[in-house]
């Protein structure tokens, strides 16, 4: 793994940023994987002024969102699918046609999460995937514990991530009880990984991460098993490691 502990918050999201608009001058129809949640969220924001200055292009890109909420109607404020158009989709070039999110709606999500699987191996492997992490070690919607799965599925979520999650929901009644996920075996087939992560909530994670043993009690060391990871932190976060 490649630990880069940036102070500036300029700084960190040009770092994160420079990687995905990188790949894209040098392989204009890259696949990209990309996560929601807090921490991109500066990333997005520096691709977007790049897009502008002209210094980037997503027309022939395509992406594969990690993870979506099981039931929140699509137009739902705080629907993944929602998040991403905000925060990034509809301030760039990207043919929205070829921006894939897990369908958290559909009325059989057995056979939505094969679909996902299927466009996935039919037009990846992801050439960059961004993760975040949960502070209890969560990468995408995978869950700490006694096993983990390879493909994408459906998740029931913690308590501990429906509390984490809460800040977004007027109360935590309203926070969905499931999601569709990635599995870890389909976020380790990217070519390379970006993981990110901000503030002191994370330290303990971002350690177990980075130095702890390789275990399903912390599904983002399975990163360790991966050849080329990247993970950029602010001073909080990485003030184990
Ligand atoms: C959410 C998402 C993850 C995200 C994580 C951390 O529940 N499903 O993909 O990485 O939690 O979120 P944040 O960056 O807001 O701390």
């Amino acid at each position: 793994m490649n630990l880069f502990k940036i102070s500036k918050n300029e700084d960190f999201a040009q770092t994160g940023a420079n990687l995905v608009a990188g790949l894209l001058q040098t392989n204009p129809r890259a696949v990209l994987g990309l996560a929601t949640g807090s921490s991109p969220i500066s990333v997005y924001e520096e691709l977007i002024s790049m897009h502008r200055r002209g210094l980037v292009s997503f027309s022939k890109a395509s992406s594969f969102n990690l993870d979506e909420y099981v039931g929140l109607p699509a137009d739902h404020p705080e629907s993944y699918r929602s998040f991403m158009n905000r925060n990034l989709f509809d301030h760039i070039d990207i043919d929205l046609a070829r921006t894939h999110i897990p369908n958290g709606n559909a009325p059989d999500l057995a056979a939505e999460c094969r679909a996902y699987d299927a466009m996935l191996e039919e037009q990846g492997p992801v050439d960059l995937q961004i993760l975040g992490i949960g502070g209890n070690g969560h990468i995408g919607f995978n869950e700490p514990g006694a096993g983990l799965e390879g493909g994408t599925h459906v998740v029931g979520l913690l308590p501990e991530t429906r509390q984490a999650n809460s800040r977004f929901f007027p109360s935590i009644d309203e926070v969905p009880r499931q999601a569709v996920t990635m599995g870890i075996g389909t976020i380790l087939k990217a070519r390379q990984i970006l993981l990110l992560a901000r503030g002191a909530e994370k330290a303990e994670a971002i350690r177990k991460a980075v130095r702890g043993p390789i275990t399903t009690e912390c599904p983002a060391s399975l990163l360790q098993t991966h050849p080329n990871v990247v993970v950029l932190l602010d001073e909080e976060a990485g003030q184990w490691v």
